[in-house]
């Protein structure tokens, strides 16, 4: 069996390296001739634990990546794995993978094979069957669940996790008909995955189960983002005993409540925003999930208003960002909350320095000269004014009043709580700590 990917980002070359590197022969396939060469190369263009592992691994064995999109005509199982980001107003931009729907049943047209064409990409309800299966008949000429599959499979791996969550996923969700290009999925998911969930539903709904997993995320960290707000207001409370406490409760579960900065990243955000514009057009007030946007939107207010209590006018402070990835372990920026505070403390003629273990490079080409970049942590600090942990990467756990003594003034914002239990000679604000 031969499988194709088309979109060589987090979910396509994840996908790809894994099925690669369990001896299938992969063709890899992405509109960017660079991105192709180093993965090529066996270089990740991002960085992903164990990914360039398994990538090297897959590469040794039948893995080819070309900016070909026409080698899907040898495979029996496509993967689209294209972006689907927000457009200007939040709602999903299906432009990128409409583009590839029309290269892709261009390429088909002439060949002779059954394909089954799998879409990972995250499309509101309604786009397998109004959006993707008209332009793909269109353009192959032919007929789908005749000629070929179409199925819809929406990933749920996180960023960081990425070739684990590939390798052992929670669920597998198919949405089609139950054709025999249905029964063959199952098959293949059933021998790759033997002791996953498999869910054999309808199109629309597999494309409701992805925004239902993701805005049910973004509503658990948001209720305890408000809490750990209301807990930041009662002297000695703390929001993490409260979070380990309630997510004893199986109901509950003790995931996503961890407090902080609010969510961020490529897919939380504008999921949230993609199912809030889709809900209102189905006639539905979104009442619950605006709440959780907006909880989100404030939780970075409550920061700047804090640094503001402390120092008062911001202009020509220098404060101190640790953390610029959206979350530990990678160097993406996508969404960061941490970029949406570089860039509100720019309006305010703040200058800021940055560390980040992996996404200096990534947020370098965001800000440019605009504000400092540091190799070192000490050298981030030294002579600040305020240090805000953003991002909990493990290296801020070791920040003691050693580094912290260089300081202009020693105002620590510790978005995660990582310094809690020490003594720091330091005026100290942890998010969801009330202050005895
Ligand atoms: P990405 O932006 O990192 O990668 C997409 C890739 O597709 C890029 O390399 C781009 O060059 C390529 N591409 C664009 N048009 C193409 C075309 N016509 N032919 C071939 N390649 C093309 O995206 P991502 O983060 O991997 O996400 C992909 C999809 O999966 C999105 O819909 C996203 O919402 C969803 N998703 C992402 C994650 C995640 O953690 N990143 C998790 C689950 C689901
Ligand atoms: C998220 C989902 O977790 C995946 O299941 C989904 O497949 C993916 O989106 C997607 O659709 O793209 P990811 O974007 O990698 O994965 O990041 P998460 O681990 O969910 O974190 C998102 C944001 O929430 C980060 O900013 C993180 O710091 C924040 N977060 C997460 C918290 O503030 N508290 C938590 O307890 C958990």
């Amino acid at each position: 069996m031969k499988i194709g990917v088309i979109g060589l980002g987090f979910v396509g070359l994840s996908l790809t390296s894994v099925l690669a590197s369990k001896g299938f022969d992969v063709v890899g396939i992405d509109v960017n001739e660079e991105r192709c060469r180093k993965i090529s190369d066996g270089v990740s263009p991002f960085f992903e634990p164990d990914l360039e592992k398994t990538l090297k691994n897959g590469l040794k064995k039948k893995l080819k990546v070309k900016n070909d999109i026409s080698l899907v005509q040898d495979c029996d199982l496509i993967f689209v794995t294209v972006g689907t980001p927000q457009n200007r107003t939040g709602a999903i931009d299906l432009s990128i993978i409409k583009k590839a729907m029309i290269s892709l049943g261009k390429s088909i047209q002439k060949s002779k094979k059954q394909h089954i064409i799998l879409i990972k990409s995250t499309v509101v309800p309604g786009t397998m069957k109004d959006v993707i299966l008209p332009i793909l008949e269109n353009n192959s000429k032919k007929k789908a669940e005749k000629d070929f599959g179409l199925i819809s499979n929406p990933e749920f791996l996180q960023e960081s996790t990425a070739i684990k969550d590939t390798k052992f996923p929670h669920a597998v969700v198919l949405g089609g008909y139950r054709t025999k290009f249905m029964k063959k999925i199952e098959k293949f998911f059933t021998k790759l995955h033997p002791k996953t969930p498999i869910i054999v539903t309808n199109h629309q709904t597999a494309e409701m189960i992805k925004y239902a997993n993701n805005s049910f995320l973004a509503t658990k960290i948001s209720f305890i983002n408000q809490l750990s707000n209301i807990c930041q207001k009662i002297p000695g409370a703390n929001i993490d005993d409260v979070a380990k406490t309630i997510g004893l409760d199986p109901r509950i579960g003790g995931l996503f409540l961890n407090a902080g900065p609010g969510y961020g990243g490529s897919c939380l955000p504008k999921d949230m925003k993609a199912l809030i514009k889709f809900a209102k057009i189905t006639g539905v007030k979104p009442t619950l999930l605006n709440a959780v946007e907006d909880v989100n939107v404030k939780q970075l207010e409550e920061i700047i208003l804090i640094a503001k209590k402390k120092l008062g006018v911001l202009e020509s402070k220098k404060i101190t960002i640790l953390g610029t990835s959206f979350k530990p372990n990678t160097d993406d920026i996508r969404d960061s909350i941490a970029i949406e505070l570089i860039k509100k403390l720019l309006k305010r003629k703040v200058k800021v320095t940055v560390h980040d273990p992996k996404a200096i490079e990534n947020t370098k080409n965001v800000f440019k000269n605009k504000i400092n970049y540091t190799k070192s942590i000490q050298d981030a600090i030294l002579g600040s004014h305020c240090v805000i942990i953003m991002t909990q990467w493990k290296q801020y756990q070791k920040l003691s009043n050693n580094e912290f003594k260089k300081m202009k003034k020693k105002l620590i914002i510790d978005c995660r709580r990582m310094l809690a239990e020490k003594q720091l000679d330091a005026d100290y604000y942890a998010i969801g700590l009330g202050k005895e």
